[in-house]
């Protein structure tokens, strides 16, 4: 058993296959921790924790995503809480097509495939017209997965969906990512009485433990420096932190690819100001098993969902510095009530009940600021799209950035 389970003793123990298979990544992880001389950035070991071939979380067997932890699932997107996502969401896709005059769509990280198969009925219901849809994830072993949803939900345009391993230099279409930003590997950095220290992983008494080292003169964290200073007037006696350079570099790589088109990502975070804040001073660091919320990423490696909130003012400038143009960045709700959700509720009948009390309960989830509405937001680049898309015409928050 895993030492650290101690410090979270009410969460549901794993079997044991996946004891195993966490007891394994445990060891590569410690053997990567030996070999790099006993200390290991809190980035590599959640990069491993996450997709280490076979072990990780996202490349081994965990279920991952569902509505219950009966289910062995530990958290909920929004295109598994309900298929009035994708098919508001196909609203703005479709228009960022039409204006871009491009037919392929590409989808980052595509989960169970849910996504994937409500926009391709939601595009052959109103009339869209495309060609490919390219999955590209970072887990192989979802691909069979989201095979097998597409041709369940989908099964007259399973045939346009491909899998792509590397991205293709040029894409002319439009890209879409569903919390895929959140789950890339963070930097911890920590600063202590002014003095900034990364956060790192080390192997002590027979478990992980964090262990802090002096950085300086990085650019990175000189701009959170300022960042925290300029929104807050408190001296922290520690203020801990995130940097998002692999979420970063992936948005230009994303939107370097991009040669006409758009690119939208959705995910829960906030511009830099709302994000180095006094309230974070303990950072956004967060772990989900089986439905539960905590904060120990040594807990089971490999069978946890490790993630961090997403810095937007970071991910504007990557996109920005390839050429991509700002398309518009706004929070969820603002984004999905643009869109139409509410003309897509409406289509469902309310004497209906079975159909509609879920699906206006998954709205309410979706819009309602206590949930994802406020929290969540969508940033989108684009090339060669010359008009601001609906979803985007009313509450645009792109100066917060
Ligand atoms: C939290 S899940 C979200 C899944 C799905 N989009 C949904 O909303 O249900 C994150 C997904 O992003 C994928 N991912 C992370 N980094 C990626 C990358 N650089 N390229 C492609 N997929 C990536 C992971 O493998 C995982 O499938």
């Amino acid at each position: 058993m895993n030492p650290n389970a101690r410090q979270t003793d009410s969460l549901p123990a794993p079997g044991p296959d996946a004891l195993a298979q966490s007891e394994a990544l445990t060891a590569l992880i410690r053997a990567e921790i030996a070999g790099a001389g006993g200390w290991l950035p809190f980035s590599r070991y959640m990069e491993l924790a996450l997709y280490a071939p076979g072990l990780g979380y996202y490349s081994g067997g965990a279920t991952k995503f569902g509505r219950r932890a009966e289910d062995g699932s530990d958290f909920v997107t929004a295109p598994e809480l309900s298929p009035l996502f994708a098919a508001t969401l196909a609203r703005p896709l479709a228009q960022a097509l039409a204006d871009s005059g491009t037919r392929d769509l590409m989808e980052f990280g595509a989960g169970t495939g849910k996504l994937a198969a409500g926009l391709l009925n939601a595009f052959a219901e109103l009339g869209v017209p495309f060609e490919r849809y390219t999955i590209v994830d970072l887990s192989g072993e979802l691909r069979e997965r989201q095979r097998a949803t597409i041709e369940a939900n989908a099964p007259a345009l399973a045939s346009k969906v491909k899998w792509l391993d590397a991205l293709p230099q040029a894409f002319d279409g439009v890209v879409i990512g569903n919390e895929v930003l959140d789950a890339m590997p963070v930097r911890l950095v920590v600063r202590k009485l002014g003095a900034w220290h990364e956060r790192g992983v080390v192997a002590q008494n027979g478990r992980f433990a964090f262990d802090d080292r002096l950085v300086a003169g990085d650019p990175l964290v000189a701009t959170i420096d300022a960042a925290i200073d300029e929104a807050n007037d408190e001296l922290f006696m520690e203020y801990v932190t995130e940097t998002h350079e692999a979420a970063m570099a992936f948005t230009r790589t994303v939107c370097a690819m991009l040669t006409r088109g758009a690119a939208f990502f959705i995910d829960y975070g906030f511009p830099r100001h709302e994000f180095y804040h006094a309230q974070r001073a303990g950072g956004t660091l967060m772990c989900h098993y089986r439905h539960r919320a905590h904060a120990d990423p040594f807990l089971y490696p490999g069978l946890q969902d490790i993630t961090a909130h997403v810095e937007f003012t970071g991910i504007a400038q990557a996109g920005v510095e390839t050429g991509a143009d700002l398309l518009g960045f706004t929070s969820q709700a603002r984004f999905l009530m643009n869109a139409g959700i509410t003309d897509v509720l409406s289509d469902i009948d309310p004497a209906d009940v079975k159909r509609f009390l879920p699906a206006a309960n998954a709205v309410q989830k979706l819009l309602s600021e206590a949930e994802m509405g406020e929290l969540f937001k969508v940033i989108a680049f684009s090339r060669g799209i010359a008009d601001t898309l609906d979803a985007f015409a009313s509450g645009d928050r792109s100066h917060t950035l």
